[in-house]
């Protein structure tokens, strides 16, 4: 199937990360948010985004021009009418997104992939509510979107193979690679990331190391890019949540127990990054 138009609902961190690199490898690009203050705030991260790579030389001029002046937003899911395909990246909440998608089966054109960028939620689930689950896929991409290479691509119960086919084509199309996982709770990508940063914040909780010398510690010791709390800060502590809650409701193992003081800082709102404050304060 040949995807021209590209639908992106929510444009939070992931949603505008999105709408950029399809923009930036030629698909007409539409961004809806039911929020007029977040499609400004996505356009001004797209635009500072997207300056910095093309003064990198990784962005020629054209992508440049499409991303900065060819991405139509607006609040409303009219704008999936005639896409090709729909990628949903709103909160991590099932009723909203089983809603969107029942929305989104009467508005997109029959054809039209739908596809989800959950963290964790069953695409399975998320299918049953739209009559057309051969065409639902998962389409997991990482923060920050322009510039992490990986895409889990999550076949749904019923997702058939020309989806996928063409799911998988259209993600190496932004420059991405692709990795096929199975419709369990996580996926392989939150799956293992999650619970190494709620153990984490088990160690803060337990008095084991402070954040800095938990995230010195993984960062010196295991060569990672970012320690785990500074991680946690930069995807949101009520995004971790969301995936432990579900990794813990679905796969009904204690060893996947949200940390109490993960719970305790969101229930006081320092969600990290976005909040200003988490482990570190911004
Ligand atoms: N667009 C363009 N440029 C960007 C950018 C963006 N969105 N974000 C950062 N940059 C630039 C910075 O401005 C900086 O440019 P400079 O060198 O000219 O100043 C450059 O990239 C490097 O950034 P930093 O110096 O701030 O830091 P790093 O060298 O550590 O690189 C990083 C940043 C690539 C984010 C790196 O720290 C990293 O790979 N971190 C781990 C990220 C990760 O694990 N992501 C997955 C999260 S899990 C997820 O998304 C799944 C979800 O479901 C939970």
């Amino acid at each position: 199937m040949n995807l021209k138009k590209i639908t992106v609902i929510g444009a939070g961190a992931m949603g505008n990360g999105i709408a950029q690199v399809c923009a930036t490898s030629g698909y007409q690009t539409r961004l809806v948010d039911i929020d007029p203050g977040a499609l400004e705030r996505a356009k001004a991260t797209i635009t500072a985004s997207v300056e910095k790579l093309f003064n990198k030389g990784k962005l020629d001029e054209n992508a440049r021009r499409a991303a900065l002046e060819q991405i139509v937003t607006g609040t409303e899911m009219s704008l999936a009418a005639d896409a090709d395909m729909v990628i949903e990246a709103v909160t991590e909440n099932l009723p909203l997104k089983l809603k969107i998608f029942k929305d989104l089966d009467s508005i997109a054109r029959p054809g039209a992939i739908l596809a989800t960028n959950t963290s964790s939620i069953s695409i399975t689930k998320i299918a049953s509510v739209t009559g057309r689950s051969p065409k639902v896929a998962g389409v997991h991409f990482m923060n920050p979107v322009p510039l992490m290479t990986l895409v889990e691509v999550i076949r749904g119960y019923d997702t058939d193979q020309e989806t996928m086919q063409t799911v998988l084509d259209f993600t190496r199309s932004l420059g991405k690679t692709p990795v096929e996982a199975a419709d369990y709770p996580g996926f392989i990508s939150n799956r293992i990331l999650c619970p190494m940063i709620n153990e984490a914040i088990y160690c803060v909780m337990e008095g084991v190391g402070t954040p800095e010398a938990i995230d010195s510690v993984m960062k010196l010791g295991m060569n990672h890019p970012m320690g785990p709390l500074t991680l946690a800060d930069f995807v949101g502590l009520d995004v971790v949540l969301a995936v432990m809650e579900v990794l813990h409701t679905e796969l009904g193992d204690p060893k996947y127990r949200p940390c109490p003081l993960l719970r305790k800082m969101v229930a006081a709102g320092h969600l990290g990054r976005k909040s200003g404050r988490g482990f570190y304060t911004y």
